[in-house]
């Protein structure tokens, strides 16, 4: 990329100027986003779908997330540096990266976003656009998790809900590169998938009951509702449970004497570093369920929403 990108006046963008279903989301034309200082302008070459993108558009983070309207959905990108803030350093033009840009601010269903510095990491060498894409969020997701919230140990037993998800994915390669035992819950479809991924035993839910397991050291929690509360009983006392959906009930989870911890994720470099690193060794593999183009974002939500997907729903842009 030349040191003198020509930067266009607007942009295509898939937004939404009110909350709702499927018809809010439009493709448009928008503004080229406002580069600060601190930040850097990304041309978008992929991005990826995750149930937040739809949970936003929807209404149902309103209180927890005060955007403002219009805003561009999509929080997942892979693509290359066009321009640099006055005080960012240590990047250059034409950089490729990647990131879980900062959920506060516009997403990613866009030809271009303006990410603080902070928040990029260089792309995995090995993967293509869209495999890079479908990395930062859920990747994070399952780091911070495992290795931040639950503490995870080497030889510690933990239950992974729902392995085929995008989080499952991830989070089962990386409770068994930190040494844990893993168990994982799919349907029948998923379970040679799972087990090819790492898990040690797969729990097919079409014909057994994971609330039969017991003294498991951890719960990662990525469907909530009944799933968590029969969770509860198959943990040690002393055990820790983990959601991403809701925060767990703290006077149950005392009743139990379990460690109740509730995690949204957060942008971080660092971490992206080192999952570029671990992707690069050949250590972790990206699933990816299907890529939509960006005139077709409307479906790729749609295919998310029906919660069936096996790993990630990518969407080309350029
Ligand atoms: N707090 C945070 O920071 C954070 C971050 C990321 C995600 N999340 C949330 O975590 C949840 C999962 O996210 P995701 O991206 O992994 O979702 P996803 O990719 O849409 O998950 C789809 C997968 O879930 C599986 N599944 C559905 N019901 C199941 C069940 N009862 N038992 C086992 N597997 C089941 C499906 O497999 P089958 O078709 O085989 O059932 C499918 O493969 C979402 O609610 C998301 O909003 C929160």
């Amino acid at each position: 990329m030349s040191q003198s990108y020509q930067i266009p006046q607007t942009q295509q963008a898939a937004r939404i100027h009110s909350y709702g279903e499927r018809e809010v989301l439009t493709l448009e034309p928008a503004p080229i986003p406002t580069v600060n200082a601190d930040d850097v302008l990304v041309k978008i070459h992929a991005t990826s779908i995750n149930p937040v993108d739809w949970k936003v558009r929807k209404g149902y983070l309103q209180n927890f997330l005060p955007h403002k309207l219009p805003l561009t959905l999509g929080w997942d990108l892979a693509g290359e540096i066009v321009a640099l803030g006055d005080k960012v350093t240590g990047w250059k033009m034409g950089d490729a990266v990647y990131s879980r840009p900062d959920i506060a601010r516009d997403g990613a269903y866009a030809e271009y976003i303006a990410v603080r510095a902070s928040e990029i990491a260089h792309k995995p060498q090995t993967l293509n656009w869209q495999e890079a894409a479908a990395v930062p969020l859920v990747a994070l997701t399952a780091w911070q998790v495992l290795y931040e919230f639950a503490k995870l140990q080497a030889d510690e037993r933990v239950l992974i809900h729902a392995g085929s998800g995008g989080v499952g994915t991830f989070a089962i390669q990386l409770a068994k590169l930190r040494g844990a035992y893993v168990y994982t819950t799919s349907s029948t479809r998923n379970v040679a998938l799972l087990k090819s991924l790492g898990a040690d035993e797969v729990i097919d839910y079409t014909q057994q009951d994971f609330s039969e397991l017991r003294d498991l050291d951890v719960v990662f929690d990525t469907l909530g509702g009944d799933v968590e509360q029969k969770s509860w009983k198959t943990l040690k006392r002393g055990g820790r449970l983990v959601s991403i959906v809701s925060v767990p009930d703290a006077a149950t989870a005392e009743q139990h004497g379990v460690t109740p911890l509730f995690c949204f994720v957060q942008p971080s470099a660092p971490q992206l570093n080192e999952l570029a690193k671990l992707i690069d060794a050949g250590k972790i593999q990206i699933v990816m369920d299907s890529v939509y183009a960006l005139k077709d974002i409307v479906q790729a939500q749609e295919k998310s929403e029906g919660g069936r997907a096996i790993g990630k729903i990518v969407v080309q842009v350029a």
